[in-house]
């Protein structure tokens, strides 16, 4: 994977700008700061074979190892209607991904809200959305996502609290990074224009994990909340049988040992 491969992986799409790295700190930081330049174009990537200091929720670690994942941050110059739905581009993203797989592979892959992708109820790929600001309107939308390509890419079970697992592990077959990237990225542009729309929230919904099931979630600072998941709710957050919703946030989902 270099500059070139992906640019002709994408030669399709309308992409804004294109800034590959074979090693970056975290590619969620070079687009925040890429927002910042006078010509910036909605819909540009950044795109790295390595990360060093990728990161989760929190400032948690996210493990980019070279050669084995996707990590990579889209620049979204959000149109008005877009400002007003910015608890849905989580969705966005992992909705993305989860119809990418399912086009290229017939895998399905499920949601585990808010912001991972779960498949065979092992995590696949973690989003993380990061906004810029002008008073209190988003200037700009980063959506870093990364996804485990290769068994390589797969932190060792003490690094994680939750299982993990790679695609090429779990479809027993070597797959092409470019061709997932093309994907997810036609995929978006397909989802963008619903952001927020009754369609969009239900697709998002179809594919959320635990459905049915009792879970516990737990929120930064205050009590854990048990219950059986119900759906999505219209503005992105998680309805639970025993509580109103639970909004976005520090949130940490977990099926419930009982
Ligand atoms: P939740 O699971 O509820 O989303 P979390 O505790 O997993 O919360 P996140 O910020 O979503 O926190 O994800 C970061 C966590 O993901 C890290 O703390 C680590 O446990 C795990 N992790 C790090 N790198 C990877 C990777 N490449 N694949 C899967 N999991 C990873
Ligand atoms: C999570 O599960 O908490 C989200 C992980 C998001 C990881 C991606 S990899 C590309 C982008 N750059 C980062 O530093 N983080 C995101």
């Amino acid at each position: 994977m270099n500059q070139d491969t992906i640019q002709a992986a994408l030669s399709d799409l309308p992409l804004g700008g294109l800034r590959y790295f074979e090693q970056i700190g975290s590619t969620n930081d070079v687009a925040l700061e890429w927002l910042n330049e006078k010509d910036v174009q909605d819909f540009s990537l950044v795109i790295a074979n390595e990360q060093t200091t990728g990161r989760g929720r929190s400032g948690r670690i996210w493990q980019t190892p070279p050669d084995s994942a996707l990590a990579l941050s889209l620049l979204l110059l959000p149109i008005s209607r877009e400002t007003k739905n910015i608890s849905h581009f989580t969705g966005l993203g992992a909705l993305a991904l989860t119809t990418a797989l399912e086009d290229l592979y017939t895998l399905k892959t499920e949601i585990k809200w808010p912001n991972d992708v779960l498949l065979n109820k092992k995590k696949l790929a973690g989003i993380l959305v990061e906004a810029s600001w002008l008073g209190e309107s988003p200037k700009g939308i980063v959506l870093g996502m990364g996804v485990n390509i290769r068994a390589e890419s797969v932190p060792l079970p003490k690094a994680l609290n939750f299982p993990a697992t790679s695609l090429e592990e779990e479809l027993d077959k070597p797959v092409e990074r470019t061709r997932i990237l093309n994907g997810i990225l036609s995929a978006l542009l397909k989802w963008r224009p619903l952001l927020g729309t009754d369609e969009m929230v239900a697709a998002w919904d179809e594919r959320l994990a635990f459905r049915s099931e009792q879970v516990s979630v737990g929120r930064r600072g205050r009590q854990v909340i048990h219950g059986k998941v119900l759906g999505i709710n219209k503005d992105g957050s998680l309805r639970l049988d025993t509580a109103d919703s639970v909004l976005f946030g520090d949130v940490h989902l977990r099926p419930r040992r009982v």
